[in-house]
């Protein structure tokens, strides 16, 4: 294998990108992700040009190593992480899982904090320094390209990050990544925390510094950026900001920040912005967690203006009012597209410029998808068409299916919901009552899958404009202390709901590896 690693900081203007969707955003209570999602998000991160991809923590369960090892396999031009801590088995795991990528990094870390290393790990700081030496010492054993990092960094003494760091580089880290894992820092702090490490870590130039934040007081861009200016070269950050609580840095705004404010920030990504928009789309249907709409760079709103002076200004000339094209994101002006006329052909074109190459049989089943959905709505637009593929790539795996459902509601009256799944390929029936549509068709799943999820999220919303949009509706349940998300897209609401929760229950089984029915029963 070749392991490459980029030049130290300080002496070039590259920002390298090391996103983590796949590992700190897929820990976000109710963002799980199925393997092929992963390998989908994972294919248009290597396509955008982040240099590392954090694909998973190989050692947390078969799912994550089989996704890691997989994307490593299909990696183009990323690099490939495998989470580790500081133990020898998860790192064996993490070398293991990275082995065949064509370049391939451990990434293992360990907290510094007194209050971590009091309350957590029960270590002192000498028994800190000795886990990092051996720790890190077997991974570069194991692997050229190394990441170390100091879990709490933001909270943890300048002197004994030092001295960690020191012990980090010494051992052979290659990247030394000092995170605001609790999201407590300010700008000024990240700032003066890299410049002094930097600064007085003898070897510091052998290492890429990297900045790691979270956004819980809202300043993890900013943080980030403030880590950049002293000196860091890498930044971890995931698309739409996901991770755990209040989410980590957003990449897009990382990436058009950079670009877009050259002047004050004199440095460059290789990220190639054009893909931010649809990155954005497929990490939000595949982890369930919708862009708000006044996010920016990708949110509904971003590029949307409504005052009237702001749209007669707009009119004259587009930048008085608008500090970065929204094509230079990804977003493309033409949105009216296909009917019920267009053909084959012309969809497999359509899917190309929206970025898909679907193999033969998803091809053949989003097409079919398309054509039913043409019948029922007039104008077809991008977004009905990423809303219908995408669900089709999430549900693929599914092993329970909605094959028929009938809906029967009466004001003040009855709602029943007569309904067959197809439960690992056999037929079950089942006719239930609720006291309402949604929640007869909710209990004739929770009947025939002989299972009862708590229901913690649903909602509907509409993925254009007008009656006949289709409905995206999204489900997140709770069992055993696990919380997944589902979403289905469909001109009904009713199937959109039904299908939603088919979804989320499919993801249950698949982590669990249970038997489809009664799998959570208990
Ligand atoms: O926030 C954090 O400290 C992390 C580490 C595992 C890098 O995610
Ligand atoms: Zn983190």
């Amino acid at each position: 294998m070749t392991t490459e690693t980029p030049a130290p900081q300080g002496n070039t203007d590259q920002v390298f990108i090391f996103d983590t969707t796949l590992r700190d955003g897929e820990q976000s209570p109710g963002a799980t992700m199925t393997h092929q999602e992963k390998l989908q998000i994972a294919e248009i991160l290597d396509a955008m040009g982040v240099d590392i991809i954090e694909a998973g923590f190989p050692i947390a369960s078969n799912g994550d190593f089989e996704a890691v090892a997989e994307i490593a396999r299909r990696s183009k031009k990323s690099v490939i992480a495998g989470l580790a801590r500081a133990i020898i088995a998860d790192i064996d795991r993490a070398g293991e899982a990275v082995r065949h990528a064509q370049r391939g990094r451990i990434h293992t870390f360990v907290s510094t904090s007194p209050i971590h290393l009091a309350h957590q790990m029960k270590k002192t700081e000498d028994e800190v320094i000795e886990i990092i030496t051996k720790t890190v010492t077997h991974a570069r054993n194991l692997i050229d390209d190394v990441e170390w990092s100091a879990m709490d960094a933001t909270r943890t003494p300048t002197e004994f990050l030092v001295r960690c760091t020191e012990a980090a580089i010494k051992a052979g880290a290659t990247t030394i990544n000092l995170p605001d894992t609790v999201g407590y820092s300010t700008p000024q702090d990240y700032y003066q925390l890299f410049h002094d490490v930097i600064e007085r870590v003898p070897d510091s130039d052998k290492a890429i510094f990297s900045v790691h934040c979270h956004n819980d007081l809202g300043m993890a861009v900013a943080n980030s950026i403030a880590g950049v200016r002293a000196g860091a070269r890498q930044v971890e950050c995931t698309i739409n900001g996901l991770g755990e609580r209040a989410g980590n840095a957003a990449l897009e705004e990382i990436v058009m920040a950079i670009r877009t404010r050259g002047d004050a920030l004199p440095y460059h990504t290789g990220i190639e912005t054009t893909h931010l928009a649809r990155a954005s789309k497929v990490v939000a249907a595949a982890a369930n967690f919708p862009v708000q709409y006044n996010k920016a760079i990708v949110g509904k709103n971003a590029f949307a203006h409504e005052s009237g002076i702001h749209q007669d200004g707009m009119l004259k000339n587009a930048e008085t009012y608008e500090i970065m094209t929204p094509e230079s994101v990804g977003i493309k002006s033409t949105s009216l597209v296909m009917g019920k006329h267009s053909g084959r052909h012309a969809f497999k074109e359509k899917l190309k410029e929206l970025g898909y190459d679907l193999g033969d049989n998803q091809f053949q089943e989003a097409f079919q998808r398309f054509k039913d959905l043409a019948d029922k709505k007039k104008h077809v637009y991008d977004a009905d068409i990423v809303a219908l593929v995408d669900d089709e790539v999430g549900s693929a795996s599914d092993r329970i299916r909605l094959v028929d459902m009938e809906v029967v509601s009466k004001t003040g009256g009855v709602h029943r919901c007569d309904m067959t799944l197809s439960i690992d390929g056999e037929n079950s029936t089942v006719s239930v009552e609720g006291t309402g549509s949604v929640d007869a068709i909710f209990n004739a799943i929770k009947t025939a899958v002989k299972a009862d999820p708590h229901l913690v999220l649903y909602g509907v919303d509409a993925v254009t404009g007008g009656t006949d949009a289709q409905a995206n509706a999204h489900v997140r349940l709770e069992m055993n202390n696990r919380i997944v998300s589902g979403n289905a897209a469909e001109a009904d609401t009713l199937v959109a709901s039904a299908r939603a929760y088919l979804n989320a229950y499919n993801r249950l089984l698949v982590e669990r590896g249970a038997s489809a029915q009664g799998a959570l029963a208990g």
